[in-house]
């Protein structure tokens, strides 16, 4: 089974989660591109009506496409649950977001929901997290916020546009800095000090206590259900 694959199998399982006249935050990348069209069949066959807050220009307009009521923040509060990806998950359910430079929306929709899913396919478990750490930056704060983050022990990289020369914007109007901590020996606590650091708007780090299951596409087109031990 390939990588999109197991994507599909994951967006399937995710897509039974949601019921008519839910509320429901959706994340961004490939992952979630899967979610809205299984989602957008459902509103087709089944005639249900389900409301979401993208969280960047993508989700918005595929989620527009496909039969979804858009709604935002300034309308509901409270979502009934978030749907999406990740780029890494440890035995913990910690993870690493942001690769497609929507983390900080991310953030704000998975912690306005009661539930959250991460959806994955299994090249993204991981025992430790070891990925570079996405971070979002006011672009007046970046040198001082590279002189920190160099302090503590990351290697910094500012991300670049791919389709312009310098810095890749995000839909918040700021910088991307993608940072190798190495293996993440404590993730939450990282999270919180990067936080701390002025002109940290945000960090990729989604703790644990954040998620309330990730959902594996398996090799054998079966969905795997992972939630913390309690
Ligand atoms: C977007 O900023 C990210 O957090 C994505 O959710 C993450 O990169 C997963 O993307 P894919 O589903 O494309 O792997």
């Amino acid at each position: 089974m390939g990588v999109d694959e197991e994507k599909i199998v994951a967006a399937k399982k995710a897509a039974e989660l949601v019921d008519d006249g839910m509320v429901i935050g959706l994340g961004t990348g490939s992952t979630i591109e899967f979610f809205i069209k299984e989602v957008g069949e459902r509103i087709k066959r089944e005639e249900i009506e389900i409301w979401c807050v993208p969280s960047s220009y993508q989700s918005h307009m595929l989620a527009a496409e496909n039969g979804f009521f858009i709604t935002d923040l300034f309308q509901v509060g409270e979502l009934d649950a978030c749907i999406d990806g990740a780029d890494q998950v440890d035995s913990e359910l910690n993870c690493i977001k942001g690769k497609g430079g929507a983390l900080l929306r991310e953030k704000i929709i998975a912690q306005a929901s009661e539930k959250v899913y991460i959806i994955v396919d299994s090249r993204k478990l991981s025992e430790k997290l070891s990925k570079s750490v996405p971070i979002e930056v006011l672009p007046y704060a970046y040198g001082s916020v590279v002189k920190k983050i160099e302090r503590i022990g990351g290697k910094v990289m500012l991300r670049e546009s791919k389709t312009k020369i310098g810095p890749c914007i995000t839909d918040n109007g700021n910088f991307i800095l993608d940072v190798d901590f190495g293996i993440l020996e404590n993730p939450s606590e990282l999270e919180r000090e990067l936080n701390g650091i002025a002109g940290v708007i945000e960090n990729g780090i989604f703790p644990s206590k954040l998620i309330s299951a990730v959902i594996v596409g398996g090799k054998d087109e079966k969905a795997k259900i992972l939630k913390k031990e309690s």
